[in-house]
């Protein structure tokens, strides 16, 4: 989609949203992505100290105690306030001068960013003609989802109004980047000479019902297995508390996952899983560890048979965005949530697109 002038900065951050931030990283560097977007100089140095070459942006806000740490790992911190500036460029050797930072712009998320002008008074300081060196400016777009446009083009008015004054202190011409996932599929016009695609690169939208210029395909699958069968009769309760009580003679099976594994708890009664391609509904409070799912019609389900979770089989499709309606939530969560519990195994995507 994007114009090749148009760099991306893959957004690896909360651990690859789930996926691993590692191993995201080094498959992405591997097709030619070579900018990565973590939110902690944690992350930074987890990836930098593995091998990953690259330009690694810290975006979450840095402190200055943390400035050593992310010089010696030679990571790019997205810098939104003045403080955080003079404690890095105090900090850095003249070996490491300058040093390249990006600079942040608060155009309306209200989060992290200068206002425009307190960045120009902060590109006069002497530390940008010695030791710092901004190579690029970026805003974050809060509502780019929606599908009234008027806050996104009022914030990308307010940063490229800014950017000629920022110029005219000083500073060579940085590259400027301002579009997460929504602002690349809905706002061409924020495109600029880097985007910062997250949920994306995981196969998702962060809108399902708007149209998308491209296919995606869901990254992520999860998959447990059965551990035990129970026969029930009817008007039985299920679990704690007995908040579901079957409705008719009913085979269930207990499934060894909950919520200390990420499987949020207000999913209880609410949602699915897949077994022999049958969609099993969730039947009482979802526990620690377990859940108990109805298989009644998903006859010959014996212990140790696959449970799709998260992903799909020949007809059914669970997908991070039925698990967030299922609990209120929004697909970021319910990946890193779910990710970061499970055993990860990597293997290549088929070619088929979920339908
Ligand atoms: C500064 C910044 N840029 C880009 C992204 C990626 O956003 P998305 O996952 O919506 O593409 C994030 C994520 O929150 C972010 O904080």
């Amino acid at each position: 989609m994007l114009p090749s002038r148009t760099d991306i900065i893959a957004v690896v951050k909360a651990d690859g949203y789930g996926h691993g931030c590692l191993t995201m990283a080094q498959t992405l560097s591997q097709l030619g992505i070579q900018h990565f977007g973590v939110a902690t100089v944690q992350e930074g140095i987890l990836l930098r100290s593995s091998g990953l070459a690259g330009t690694i942006l810290v975006m979450g806000g840095i402190l200055s105690s943390q400035c050593q740490a992310l010089i010696e790992a030679n990571l790019t911190p997205a810098i939104s306030d003045a403080d955080a500036a003079h404690a890095l460029s105090q900090r850095v050797s003249r070996q490491r001068c300058p040093y390249p930072i990006h600079i942040k712009l608060d155009t309306g998320m209200r989060r992290l960013g200068f206002a425009p002008e307190e960045a120009s008074v902060l590109l006069q300081s002497p530390m940008f003609s010695h030791t710092l060196s901004c190579q690029g400016f970026m805003t974050h777009l809060a509502d780019a989802e929606n599908t009234d446009h008027t806050f996104t083009i009022q914030q990308l008015d307010r940063f490229a109004h800014a950017i000629p004054k920022l110029r005219a202190a000083g500073t060579p011409v940085p590259r400027l980047h301002a579009a997460n996932t929504a602002g690349i599929l809905w706002h061409p016009q924020a495109w600029l000479d880097m985007v910062r695609p997250g949920l994306l690169l995981y196969g998702y939208t962060p809108a399902p019902d708007k149209p998308i210029p491209v296919s995606l395909q869901q990254v992520m699958t999860l998959t447990t297995r059965v551990v035990h069968i129970k026969t029930v009769g009817k008007d039985e309760p299920v679990s704690y508390g007995g908040s579901y009580r079957t409705r008719r003679h009913s085979r269930l099976a207990v499934l060894p996952i909950g919520y200390t594994h990420g499987y949020n708890r207000r999913i209880s009664n609410r949602g699915a899983v897949i077994i022999h391609d049958q969609r099993c509904p969730i039947v009482g409070r979802i526990c620690m560890d377990m859940m108990v799912v109805d298989v009644t019609d998903a006859p010959g389900t014996k212990p140790g048979d696959q449970v799709i979770v998260l992903g799909q089989s020949k007809t059914q499709n669970i997908s991070a965005w039925d698990l967030a309606d299922w609990q209120d939530s929004i697909p970021y969560e319910v990946l890193c949530n779910l990710g970061s519990h499970a055993q990860r195994v990597y293997a290549p995507l088929t070619d088929s697109l979920p339908g």
